[in-house]
């Protein structure tokens, strides 16, 4: 063997010959997707040279990830999250969004099943927590009112929870609901204040967050998902933007626009009212 040149050509034979294998493919995205990503993974082995004990920690590392994924938790959402991977993907799918509202990740608590639920309802299903009212105006990129758009509201309770991390302490649904915006777009509901909270670290992207001395933070917020035919779906939160977490989210979710007041209702200190707006983009924006 001379400089290693014979083995550098056999790694770039089994990437051909892989190749190769996928000319035949039916799903040509699919297949260049797959491709691109063999590819970098062929590099990145090459570069970091794994031993196969390191190589096998890795795949433990997966598949922990995949046996804390059910129903009620998501671990392979929460590792796309705090790689900044999922921010990406959204950022660059709205590269030219002009006034619409920024779009965000969902995030690992997300459930599409949250009740229906009248105009003004209260989300809190406990009664624990600092009241919060919350009042929305949903509008177009002209600033016109959408009418009858589906809003979707979920959050962390006051210790920084959600119902569904939590079935033996909280109420179903608790701080859950879908609610449908008024012939001038407006929505409103009640609740309590969120808390900010840690990302869990019981599980194996906890873990090596930990290991690598790397901050698992959100700051306070309050996700919605808003929905009208016609217009892009909307994902987003809305950030208390007094959190002292503010600048250290690990989603890396935080933008400017999405950073709202919590302002204490006169008169009444331990109550809080958030004014939220929310501009969609039509459907074939680009
Ligand atoms: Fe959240």
């Amino acid at each position: 063997m001379v400089d290693g040149a014979p083995a550098a050509e056999s790694q770039d034979a089994l990437l051909e010959a892989f190749a190769e294998r996928l000319g035949a493919a039916r799903e040509e995205r699919l297949a260049q997707g797959v491709l691109a990503l063999v590819g970098r993974l062929h590099d990145l082995i090459r570069d970091l040279r794994p031993t196969p004990d390191e190589f096998s920690a890795v795949l433990g590392f997966l598949t922990d990830v995949g046996h804390n994924t059910d129903a009620r938790r998501q671990e392979w959402v929460l590792l796309a999250d705090v790689l900044g991977v999922s921010t990406l993907v959204e950022d660059l799918s709205q590269s030219a969004r002009g006034r619409a509202t920024p779009s965000t990740i969902a995030g690992p608590f997300y459930r599409p099943d949250a009740p229906d639920l009248p105009d003004g309802a209260d989300l809190c299903r406990d009664g624990r927590g600092q009241p919060l009212d919350i009042a929305g105006q949903i509008s177009d990129l002209s600033g016109a009112p959408i009418p009858q758009a589906v809003v979707e509201i979920w959050h962390a309770n006051a210790q920084g929870c959600y119902e569904n991390q939590q079935p033996d302490l909280q109420p179903e649904f608790n701080l859950r609901g879908r609610f449908r915006a008024d012939a001038s777009g407006r929505f409103s509901c009640r609740t309590i204040r969120p808390g900010g909270y840690m990302l869990p670290k019981d599980g194996p992207v906890g873990i090596l967050f930990q290991r690598l001395g790397l901050g698992l933070e959100r700051p306070a917020h309050i996700h919605f998902r808003v929905a009208a035919p016609g217009f892009r779906t909307l994902v987003t939160h809305v950030f208390d933007r007094d959190d002292p977490a503010i600048g250290r989210d690990a989603l890396f979710a935080v933008k400017p626009e999405l950073l709202g007041e919590f302002r204490p209702v006169s008169d009444h200190p331990e109550r809080f009212a958030l004014a939220v707006r929310f501009f969609l983009a039509p459907e074939t924006h680009p």
